[in-house]
């Protein structure tokens, strides 16, 4: 019965420009789906580029002064959130071809506060229309950030480097603005972590502030450098040097940008573990090896098997069973926060007692709640757990989840509760035997492009209600 209902609000065109269609897909309670689990996913289906570069590389285009072309964007509800912002700063965004934005700053004005309030919360992408807005308008109000409810988000490392450039911060009952009354000149910052939305800040802030930026302790993430690769392009001038420090010279002018975002390794890693995790094979185009290395090390050691073609990888289960794993989720080039919630579920069909220590975020194991309804054996320990096998240093934040398997799933009625976790809820009810409803997938649509339409491809059993 794979069915997508008439009322289903999934497009499978170009690119949505409709921000107020993609706020209304993130928020809808009522959009649910009905999985008939324990059939394997096989086929093939197609990622784009990722979210977490296709919405920083919009962004850069408010730096320019012509127009940009972005190639790859994917069709979720991220991507409309940020055309909105834009739009509603008079930056003409236009889709001219399936996955492609032209984006023409021409004619940046001052946007009225509650429209951009209105699409912010559901985001955390706005908090990096600081650096540019400063540039184009001399001050900018950033309303509070919506985002993936994963404990505490705090914004003090964007903020300090902010300050450090010359901005001024004064907290409103709005949000947060900032102006610059002397411009905004480089500056030597430390980040405590490295955080990769402060990284961001912090280029798209210093490639037109006066003078040299020295950042150390920056992210290096995938996603990261080919935002740098976008700002070369438009002019900046940007060096790397060892043991994560990033160099800026501000320049005086940008131009537009012509390029194709890189893949999604979140999305890619997704649908590896839903393979894993039903006993499928999934090939998933446009996945590439070197931004997947750290992932398909652990997928193999989980008893994964994938095979490295030209245009994808091949996700399916090696031959000898799965197997337990100790995984420490970290920044770039370690384990990603973002592959633990899909890869537990593979990890409940495990024979033995696997360690997932999540490092970069207080508070992202709330989806196991779902799994233990589900049958799983989970133990959270909130407070983190020690080992002496560990290769990081423990942060105050820590935790820690002990799966121990394998368990066979059952059918279940759960909710969605952010966007990885509610990707791996999907995961587990396609592995239970029997039927399981999950309603608030809309926030699916916020990061995984069309999944409606992949499932169906993929030969799953399900209605989907939107
Ligand atoms: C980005 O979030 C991604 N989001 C996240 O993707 C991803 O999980 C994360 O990086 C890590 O890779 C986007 O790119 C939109 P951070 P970001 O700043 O930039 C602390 C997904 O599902 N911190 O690297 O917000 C913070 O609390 C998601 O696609 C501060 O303390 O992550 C966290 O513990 C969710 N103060 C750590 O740093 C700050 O000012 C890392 O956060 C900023 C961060």
């Amino acid at each position: 019965m794979n069915s997508l209902a008439a009322n289903s609000v999934i497009n499978t065109g170009s690119v949505s420009t409709d921000a107020s269609k993609a706020g209304a897909r993130v928020g809808l309670k009522s959009d649910k789906i009905v999985i008939n689990g324990g059939k394997p996913l096989r086929g093939r289906i197609e990622v784009r580029g990722a979210k977490n570069l296709a919405t920083k590389a919009m962004v850069a285009a408010l730096l320019a002064d012509t127009p940009s072309t972005l190639r790859d964007v994917p069709d979720i509800s991220d991507v409309g959130v940020v055309t909105g912002m834009l739009e509603a700063y008079g930056v003409s965004v236009t889709s001219v071809a399936e996955g492609e934005l032209r984006l023409d700053p021409a004619n940046v004005e001052k946007a009225h506060f509650a429209q951009i309030d209105a699409l912010a919360g559901s985001s955390r992408i706005p908090i990096l229309f600081c650096g540019p807005l400063l540039h184009r308008l001399g001050e900018a109000l950033i309303p509070d950030l919506g985002g993936c409810r994963i404990g505490d988000r705090p914004i003090d490392f964007h903020m300090d480097a902010l300050r450090a450039f010359g901005a001024v911060v004064d907290k409103s009952y709005e949000g947060i603005r900032l102006t610059a009354p002397d411009g905004l000149k480089g500056a030597m910052i430390d980040l405590p972590y490295p955080s990769v939305g402060a990284t961001e800040q912090v280029l798209l802030t210093a490639v037109l502030a006066s003078g040299v930026t020295e950042l150390k302790n920056a992210a290096i993430e995938p996603e990261i450098m080919d935002l740098v690769a976008i700002l070369q392009k438009m002019g900046a001038i940007i060096w790397m040097e060892p043991n994560r420090t990033i160099f800026i010279e501000g320049v005086e002018k940008l131009h537009g940008y012509d390029h194709r975002a890189l893949f999604d390794r979140n999305e890619a890693a997704s649908w590896a573990s839903a393979a894993l995790a039903t006993d499928g094979d999934i090939f998933v185009g446009g996945a590439k090896q070197q931004e997947l290395m750290t992932f398909l090390n652990v997928f193999r050691k989980a008893g994964g098997a994938f095979d490295i073609h030209e245009d994808g990888i091949r996700f399916y289960r090696g031959p000898n069973g799965l197997k337990p794993v100790q995984v420490e989720t970290d920044v770039h080039p370690g384990f990603m926060t973002d592959w633990q919630q899909p890869l537990i579920v593979a990890l409940t069909q495990a024979t033995g007692t696997s360690f997932v220590h999540e490092t970069v975020y207080e508070n992202r194991f709330g989806f196991t709640d779902a799994l233990i309804k589900m049958g799983a054996d989970i133990v959270v320990h909130k407070d983190g757990l020690e080992s002496i096998t560990r290769r990081v240093p423990r942060r105050p934040l820590e935790q820690a989840a002990v799966i121990t398997g394998p368990t066979p799933l059952h059918g279940a009625d759960i909710m969605v509760p952010d966007l990885r976790g509610g990707f791996s809820h999907l995961i587990a009810a396609l592995t239970a035997e029997g039927q399981s409803t999950i309603s608030n997938v809309g926030i699916i649509s916020r990061g995984y492009e069309h999944f409606i339409d992949k499932l169906a491809l993929l030969g799953a059993d399900f209605v989907y209600e939107g």
